[in-house]
């Protein structure tokens, strides 16, 4: 549901909806300090960031800026310094590492920087894994590992290893897996830094499809320019602390224009 039908609900049925629930990211004060011997190194200087149910936001800086510190954090693969990130409501910094373990299996897909298959296992058994990861085992994971490729338009390579893929592919079943657990909220580093522009612009018309159709937020890393016209909101990161904020119309007919896959 999109944050416009969700006010447009809480209007009709005069509903007092929390403010919260339209944030399907919070995060206040993040402070990122990395020790390496005697030298301290500051690398998110109190980042405050919010995104927006159903939205498709992306996250730019330059190299080293901090992007994916702070997109792991908020995934809650890192531990900040300092600062509390809520997600759906929920407080992961609060968690013990069992409850946040779980809360990212059901709620958190992510897409690694570049793709993190397991090169020994098939395209199906790479999306399978995930499955099992969440519980389902044998003949309905693999249904559901089939009805996820179909979603991504790679059931064709399902028997393949990804050695056997292109760039796009990897990317497609990278998505797929991170789907496993039917999350509400999709993170993605760097999607489209190793695709060429015409496979980086249908792996993020399958982003924004996926926010907009599917209801998921999605929170993209990137420095691609190429992409920018795809997202509802970008937020710049510099040297550790919040810039430019962008709010965007996405451009349907470029994203429909340039959605296929080429493989
Ligand atoms: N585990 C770590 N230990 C020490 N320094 C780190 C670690 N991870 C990242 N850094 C440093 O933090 C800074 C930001 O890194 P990163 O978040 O990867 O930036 P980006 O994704 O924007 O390129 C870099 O200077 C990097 O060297
Ligand atoms: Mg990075």
């Amino acid at each position: 549901m999109t944050n416009l039908q969700l006010q447009s609900l809480q209007l009709e049925r005069s509903i007092e909806l929390p403010s919260q629930q339209l944030s399907a990211i919070s995060a206040r004060g993040i402070e990122m300090v990395f020790r390496s011997g005697n030298d301290y190194c500051r690398v998110l200087k109190g980042i405050d960031l919010e995104v927006q149910q159903g939205d498709i936001q992306f996250l730019m800086g330059p190299s080293g800026s901090g992007k994916t510190t702070l997109l792991s954090i908020l995934a809650g693969i890192l531990t900040p310094t300092a600062g509390s990130v809520r997600i759906l409501g929920r407080d992961i910094t609060q968690m013990s590492r069992r409850q946040l373990a779980e809360f990212r299996r059901s709620q958190i897909g992510f897409v690694f920087q570049g793709f993190n298959l397991f090169p020994t296992l098939s395209v199906l058994e790479n999306v399978e894994v995930a499955l099992n990861l969440n519980g389902l085992k044998g003949e309905a994971s693999r249904k559901q590992a089939l009805t996820l490729l179909a979603q991504v338009d790679l059931i064709d390579k399902a028997q393949l290893m990804p050695c056997h893929l292109s760039g796009g592919q990897k990317q497609r079943v990278a998505i797929a897996r991170a789907l496993a657990g039917n999350p509400c909220i999709l993170m993605a580093d760097e999607p489209t830094a190793s695709l060429d522009s015409h496979n980086g612009h249908a792996a993020i018309a399958l982003l924004h499809n996926l926010a907009k159709e599917r209801g998921c937020t999605v929170l993209v890393v990137t420095h691609d320019p190429r992409i920018t016209e795809f997202a509802d909101r970008i937020v710049h990161l510099e040297d550790g602390e919040i810039g430019r904020m962008e709010y965007r119309a996405v451009d349907l007919e470029a994203l429909e224009r340039q959605a296929s896959w080429s493989t």
